[in-house]
């Protein structure tokens, strides 16, 4: 089926449309695949420096099962830092990070837990097609045997993130916001406990900002997987979050749902988010 992604109605729920008539079609594959019990997130007082930059000053956050936060801060305020410390690819000087109770840091947890990050370059291999793309950790950690079950999943994911079809495209052919639902079905097929994205809406138009935001919003209500997202973005903060922590000068400001956030009586709060709502 021809369908032009990036002229798509701004309010079309591509998850929501796979799920509502399950009978064959293989959105539903990929929805069977996936069934991780949520995992809840803590992030004990993490501080960072980097030289005499201390990025990260004694960070706390819980995060429940199933629930989607939004790390919402200023360019430059630890955002990505913070995420690649989640995501184990950094360690913070002091402070721990647990997932489902397991320190993340722990030489076990790799071997039995699986977080999956949409970076905002989106990271793709040029040299792949988008099913290469997508299949590469299910070959490379041979999570099937058969070339047709990978096949199965990796359509299915592309399904749910509205690019079905675009399986033999080249990284190059597809426009930022394809590559970054090829980056999100890519996390998908991991299977993972937490996704966390970031800057996921970054330099792309509103109509594509609005379809990736009801992607998030798709995979909270379909999956219920827990989803961290990291922004400057206000708008999609709003849009999305079960509950949004404002991230400023190394901590978090505040935390609370969107309605609280809004009513906050904090100056640091209030001038962030201000010029949204003035
Ligand atoms: N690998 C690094 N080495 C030194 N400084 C870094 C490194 N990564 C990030 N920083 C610094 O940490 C601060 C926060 O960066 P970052 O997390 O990328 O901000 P953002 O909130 O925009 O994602 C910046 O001052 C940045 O220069
Ligand atoms: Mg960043």
């Amino acid at each position: 089926m021809e369908r032009k992604i990036e002229e798509q109605e701004s309010n079309t729920t591509l998850l929501g449309a796979v799920t509502s008539e399950q009978n064959g079609r293989t959105g539903s594959v990929l929805l069977d695949y996936l069934k991780c019990a949520a995992v809840g997130l803590k992030i004990d007082n993490i501080n960072r420096s980097f030289g005499d930059n201390h990025v990260l000053r004694g960070v706390n956050l819980n995060i429940e099962p199933g629930e989607t936060v939004v790390i919402l801060g200023k360019s430059g305020s630890g955002k990505s830092v913070l995420m690649r410390h989640i995501i184990g690819l950094e360690c913070p000087d002091t402070g721990r990070i647990f997932v489902a109770g397991e320190d993340i840091n722990d030489p076990e947890f790799k071997r039995n837990h699986v977080l999956a990050m949409v970076f905002q370059s989106s990271a793709l291999f040029n040299s792949l097609t988008v099913s290469e793309n997508v299949a590469l950790y299910l070959r490379e950690h041979k999570i099937f045997t058969e070339e047709s079950r990978i096949k199965e999943i990796v359509s299915s994911a592309l399904e749910i993130v509205g690019l079905q079809g675009k399986e033999d495209e080249m990284p190059s052919e597809i426009s930022g916001g394809m590559k970054r639902r090829v980056a999100v079905a890519r996390a998908l097929v991991m299977n993972p406990e937490v996704i966390l994205f970031d800057e996921p809406t970054a330099g792309l138009d509103p109509m594509m900002t609005r379809t990736i935001g009801d992607l998030i919003c798709d995979l909270k209500h379909q999956i219920q997987i827990t989803q961290i997202v990291v922004t400057h973005d206000i708008d999609l903060a709003f849009y999305v979050a079960d509950r949004i922590a404002i991230l400023s000068e190394g901590r978090i400001l505040e935390v609370g749902t969107p309605d609280q956030i809004r009513s906050s009586t904090n100056s640091g709060v209030i001038d962030f988010i201000k010029p949204q709502f003035a």
